[in-house]
């Protein structure tokens, strides 16, 4: 189990593949959030942790006809469904999918204006060599932009504080870092990374559409029995029942990064 937080990936079964294409959908009013990267036209674009596509594509728009997008991911079914959907919208001579194993991103030094990551970095098995593969790739100038969450950081009713410490506690093998969020700024200074900046988006979920995120750490807890089956059945019963009743609140803040290689 102790590379669980990378062998989740790696391996996706049909439930959690049908979640996450539904989850990870890029919707236009996130568009904002990549405002610290300055995307322009004919921009070169490296989306690490691309998953299944989805703003990787919405980065192919952006950087039009003569930019280029590179999709960098471990989970092979994601990146071909990547493909397909890239293929389907018409943006195949823009968008690259690459599957890689091992951290090293196929593309060759100072070639690259901005990087992406979204939700990601919590689950690599050495985040600094990560971040010193996107200094390696930006070009100097080039902007990366880490977007994550701090699970530190989350708030689910009708839970109390200590039952929410339990059950992410007990998911806390599905994450290499969990506390990337709040980390992520002094990790970029010492990758060699400059004009760090921080902000901190926030929503609050009270319809039940966050029971996607609560069923997927409810599956890491499964796996790595952490908690018993029992009480793991007790806590997500009163997660429905709060849905139902109309009092489930979920927050999770999400860490904008950005920075600049000198
Ligand atoms: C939470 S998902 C985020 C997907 C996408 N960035 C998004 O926000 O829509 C995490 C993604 O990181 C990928 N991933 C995890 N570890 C990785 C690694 N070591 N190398 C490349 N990709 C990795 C997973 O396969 C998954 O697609």
């Amino acid at each position: 189990m102790s590379t669980y937080y990378k062998d989740h990936w790696a391996e996706i079964d049909e439930t959690r593949l049908e979640r996450y294409e539904a989850m990870f959908v890029w919707r236009a009013e996130q568009d904002p959030s990549l405002t610290a990267l300055d995307i322009a036209e004919s921009h070169s674009v490296l989306d690490f942790g691309s998953g299944p596509g989805f703003l990787s594509l919405r980065l192919a728009e952006l950087v039009g006809a003569d930019g280029q997008v590179h999709g960098v991911e471990l989970n092979e079914r994601f990146v071909a469904g990547a493909r397909a959907r890239a293929s389907d919208a018409g943006l195949e001579d823009r968008v690259t999918f690459h599957h890689v194993t091992d951290e090293q991103i196929p593309l060759p030094a100072e070639s690259i204006d901005r990087v992406v990551c979204k939700n990601v970095l919590e689950y690599v098995p050495d985040v600094v060599h990560v971040l010193g593969q996107f200094f390696r790739v930006l070009k100097p100038g080039g902007r990366v932009l880490v977007m994550d969450s701090d699970w530190g950081f989350v708030l689910v009713n009708p839970w109390s504080p200590d039952e929410v410490r339990e059950f992410f506690g007990a998911a806390a093998g599905a994450f290499r870092e969990p506390h990337i969020g709040r980390r992520a700024p002094m990790l970029l200074r010492a990758a060699g990374f400059t004009d760090v900046d921080v902000s901190i988006s926030a929503f609050a979920d009270t319809e039940g559409r966050a029971m996607r995120v609560l069923r997927n750490m409810e599956q890491y807890v499964r796996d790595l029995e952490a908690l018993p089956v029992a009480r793991v059945d007790a806590l997500m019963g009163r997660l429905e029942d709060a849905v139902e009743r109309g009092d489930f609140l979920f927050s999770l803040p999400q860490f904008l990064v950005s920075a600049r290689r000198p």
